[in-house]
């Protein structure tokens, strides 16, 4: 790391570079583009703070740190970082560019994907543990804390890459009051997030199970194509019941009979979301039980 925070072995993209940007999405604090690179003749994504105002520094060091650990968590099932573009009025990540969006799209738009087979949901379910396997065997282990469907990527043949990393923090082995914590944040979704961080003076020790809870939510979701706790009005409703115990259906007409291996499935799923973190299994454990549910090739099975 040098003067500027940036990692010295973190190309500086500079902003002439970056061509055509189409706006992507607009999320919390950024805005995701799609943009060309001139040079390398290849499409990039880059993810950039609020082009309107200036850029304050608090913003500027939340999208480095994020530059940062996509920097050191290089692995198959996570999004490739290319470098940062560090001007005094533009500052942005720049990312490799995932041609098939989000799963949340995949799940959810019918009209474009009305089927999708099985292997394939299995595989992406795999390459999501994969990649959340990876980050935990860090070190020190790295958190990602905001998994959910809209940050797990699809590449051109629809492999998992791991988005989003501007929660995600390193796991810390003393017990000193986190000074990062926030309350959770209602702008977001709430689906995702296990009970025990609505009240997050709680337990900190729990924090490496909190990806298997999030991680048990998106399983549910690949296998139902449904959205999680749709019925509820808002966000308090939905927390109000799952601290109650209360979690997605997993009755037959929700998670229908053809689901392979579905006993095997729902057994991680709902033991991924339980309540006590310490029943929640480690990505290990659940990547064994994974691994015994056979992988066919998927390639001829996308349309
Ligand atoms: N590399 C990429 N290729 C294609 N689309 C992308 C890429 N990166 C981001 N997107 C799109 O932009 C959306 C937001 O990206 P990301 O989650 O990184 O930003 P964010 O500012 O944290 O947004 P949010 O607050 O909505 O989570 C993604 O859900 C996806 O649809
Ligand atoms: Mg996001």
């Amino acid at each position: 790391v040098n003067g500027t925070g940036i990692p010295t072995t973190l190309p500086v993209i500079p902003y002439q570079k970056l061509t055509d940007l189409q706006f992507l999405s607009k999320g919390g604090f950024g805005t995701v583009f799609k943009a060309q690179h001139s040079d390398w003749r290849t499409t990039v994504a880059i993810k950039c703070l609020k082009l309107d105002s200036p850029v304050g520094e608090r913003e500027r060091n939340c999208l480095l740190k994020e530059a940062e650990v996509l920097h050191k968590a290089r692995f198959n099932f996570i999004i490739q970082i290319f470098g940062v573009c560090n001007e005094p009025e533009f500052f942005c990540i720049i990312t490799e560019y995932l041609s098939n969006g989000s799963l949340d799209q995949l799940l959810h738009e019918k009209d474009m994907y009305p089927l999708l087979a099985w292997p394939l949901r299995l595989r992406i379910l795999y390459e999501i543990a994969l990649g959340v396997n990876f980050l935990h065997n860090m070190t020190p282990p790295l958190l990602h804390h905001d998994l959910k469907t809209q940050n797990i990527l699809l590449d051109a043949e629809f492999h998992v890459k791991i988005a989003d990393f501007g929660l995600s923090k390193w796991r810390q082995l003393s017990i000193s009051k986190s000074s990062g914590s926030k309350p959770p944040e209602m702008g977001g979704t709430v689906i995702y997030m296990p009970p025990e961080e609505y009240e997050p003076s709680k337990s900190k020790r729990a924090d490496v199970k909190h990806d298997m809870y999030s991680y048990a939510i998106i399983m549910w979701e690949v296998l139902s194509r449904k959205i999680p706790f749709e019925e509820a009005t808002n966000p308090m409703q939905i927390m109000f019941s799952v601290l109650k115990g209360n979690r997605p259906d997993i009755n037959l007409e929700t998670l229908p009979f053809d689901i392979p291996s579905r006993d095997i499935l729902i057994d991680l799923m709902t033991s991924g979301w339980a309540k006590n973190p310490d029943d929640r299994p480690s990505f290990i454990t659940l990547h064994l039980s994974l691994r015994t549910i056979t992988f066919q090739p998927v390639n001829s099975q996308i349309k």
